[in-house]
C-alpha cells in the first residue's frame, strides 16, 4: 500500500489476507524488527509492517514529536479502512497512546508490547539529551552497543545471528530519525490517565527480563485498562518480537482472531 505523507510517497509493506493488523516499531529500529512475527501472522491476517517517518524505507521527514508519529499512524489507519488491530512496540506504543489521546480511530483491538504509559522522569529526560548529543556526533554507531545490551536478554545477546540482525537494523537508521525519536520520547506526556478510557480489547505483553519497560509497568497498565489481559514472555528481554517471534505471534494471533473477526 502507498500513502502520501508530507509530500512523500510512503510504501507500507503488506502481507497476507484477512482482518487488518498494523505492526508499529520502536526505537532505534524500523519495521524489520517485526519480520518474524509478520510472516507468521500473514497466514491469517492482512499485516502492515510500517516504518515510521524517517525510518527504514520511509522517505518522509521524522517530525520530532510523538504527535507527529501519531498523525502518521492515523493516516495509515484511515487508508487501511475498516476495523484494524494494532500491535505497537515500546516507542510505537507511546505513539499509539498519543493517537488515542488525539482522536477516536478505527483501531478495534490493541496489543501494547513492551511499552509503558508513564512519561520519562527527570533522569530519563537527561538520558535522552545525552543520547541526542551522541547521535549528533556519531550517528547510529554511537548508540548501537548500548542499545543491543538493553534491548536483549543475556540469552538473546549470546545468539550471534539475532545480534547481527539487530545491529544491521539499528545501524541503517539515519541520525535525524534517531534524534527525532529521542526528542519525541523525552517530551511525550504522561498517558496513565488515558488507560481507564480504552474501550477496545487490549493485550499487554512484556518480556520477563525487560530492563527498559519491566513487567511491573506492563502489569500496572493492564490492570488500569478495562478487561485487558497481561502476558509475560518467559526469559525474553525488551525486544520480545525479535527474541521470541513465535510466542509473540501466537499470542497476537489469538488476541486478534478473537477480537477482529
Ligand atoms: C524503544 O524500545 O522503543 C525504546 O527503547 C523505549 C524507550 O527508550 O523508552
Amino acid at each position: 500500500m502507498d500513502l502520501e505523507w508530507k509530500s512523500q510517497t510512503v510504501r507500507i509493506r503488506e502481507f497476507g489476507q484477512g482482518p487488518s493488523v498494523l505492526l508499529v516499531h520502536g526505537y532505534p529500529l524500523d519495521g524489520a524488527m517485526w519480520s518474524g512475527v509478520a510472516r507468521s501472522l500473514s497466514e491469517r491476517f492482512r499485516v502492515f509492517k510500517l516504518d515510521l517517518p524517517g525510518h527504514g524505507e520511509n522517505p518522509a521527514p521524522a517530525g520530532g514529536t510523538m504527535e507527529d508519529y501519531a498523525g502518521f499512524l492515523e493516516a495509515v489507519l484511515t487508508q487501511v479502512k475498516g476495523p484494524a488491530g494494532i500491535a505497537a512496540f515500546s516507542m510505537g506504543g507511546y505513539a499509539l497512546l498519543s493517537l488515542l489521546r488525539r482522536s477516536p480511530s478505527n483501531a478495534a483491538a490493541l496489543a501494547l508490547v513492551d511499552t509503558r504509559a508513564r512519561a520519562d522522569d527527570e533522569a530519563g529526560r537527561t538520558g535522552r539529551e545525552a543520547a541526542i548529543q551522541a547521535v549528533r556526533a556519531g550517528g547510529a554507531a554511537a548508540i548501537v552497543d548500548a542499545m543491543v545490551e538493553k534491548l536483549l536478554s543475556a540469552a538473546g545477546r549470546s545468539n550471534e545471528g539475532l545480534v547481527e540482525r539487530l545491529r544491521r537494523i539499528i545501524l541503517r537508521q539515519k541520525p535525524e530519525a534517531l534524534e527525532s525519536d529521542l526528542a519525541a520520547m523525552r517530551d511525550r506526556p504522561d498517558s496513565v490517565d488515558l488507560l481507564p478510557g480504552i474501550s477496545v480489547p487490549t493485550l499487554v505483553i512484556t518480556g520477563e527480563a525487560d530492563v527498559i519497560t519491566p513487567p511491573s509497568e506492563g502489569e500496572s497498565m493492564a490492570s488500569a485498562i478495562p478487561g485487558a489481559r497481561y502476558l509475560q514472555i518467559p526469559g525474553a528481554g525488551h525486544l520480545t518480537p525479535m527474541e521470541r517471534p513465535g510466542a509473540v505471534a501466537a499470542s497476537l494471533a489469538e488476541h486478534f482472531a478473537a477480537t477482529l473477526s
